[in-house]
């Protein structure tokens, strides 16, 4: 009787910590700004928004970082980084790059993809 009370405690506690081990769930919270074609200009600072309000018991990845993406392809050029992923925004001032359509990619877990937003930046062949 003892035993079996003794090795049900065990097992469970063993259940326990297999499933602490597993509850590292992966987080992907929506990107809820910018929105679908919405203007940005080069050089202005504007307030990325994800929605943070559910976040799992776990969080395998405490840091975000925002990248730009074109075509299908995420560009290394980073928007933000050492957010707290909890935070549920950052400040991003719109680096110098080709006028264009683009998204943004959040990273924390996993990649999620805001939807195509337009950069608009100066030529840089126009004397200033
Ligand atoms: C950015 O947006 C977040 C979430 O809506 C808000 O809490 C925060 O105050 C905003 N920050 C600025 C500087 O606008």
């Amino acid at each position: 009787m003892k035993f079996t009370a003794l090795l049900a405690g065990l097992v469970s506690a063993l259940l326990v910590g297999a499933s602490d081990a597993t509850t590292q769930d992966v987080w992907a919270p929506p990107i809820t700004y910018p929105t679908a074609g919405v203007v940005l200009n080069y050089a202005q600072t504007y307030n990325f928004t994800w929605d943070a309000s559910n976040p799992p018991a776990q969080i395998t990845n405490q840091v975000a970082a925002i990248y730009l993406r074109q075509n299908g392809r995420t560009l290394p050029i980073i928007l933000a980084g050492g957010v707290p992923i909890t935070q549920g925004y950052v400040l991003v001032t719109i680096p110098w790059v080709d006028s264009g359509s683009y998204q943004a990619v959040f990273f924390g877990d996993s990649g999620n993809f805001s939807p195509q937003f337009s950069i608009a930046s100066p030529s840089p062949f126009t004397l200033n």
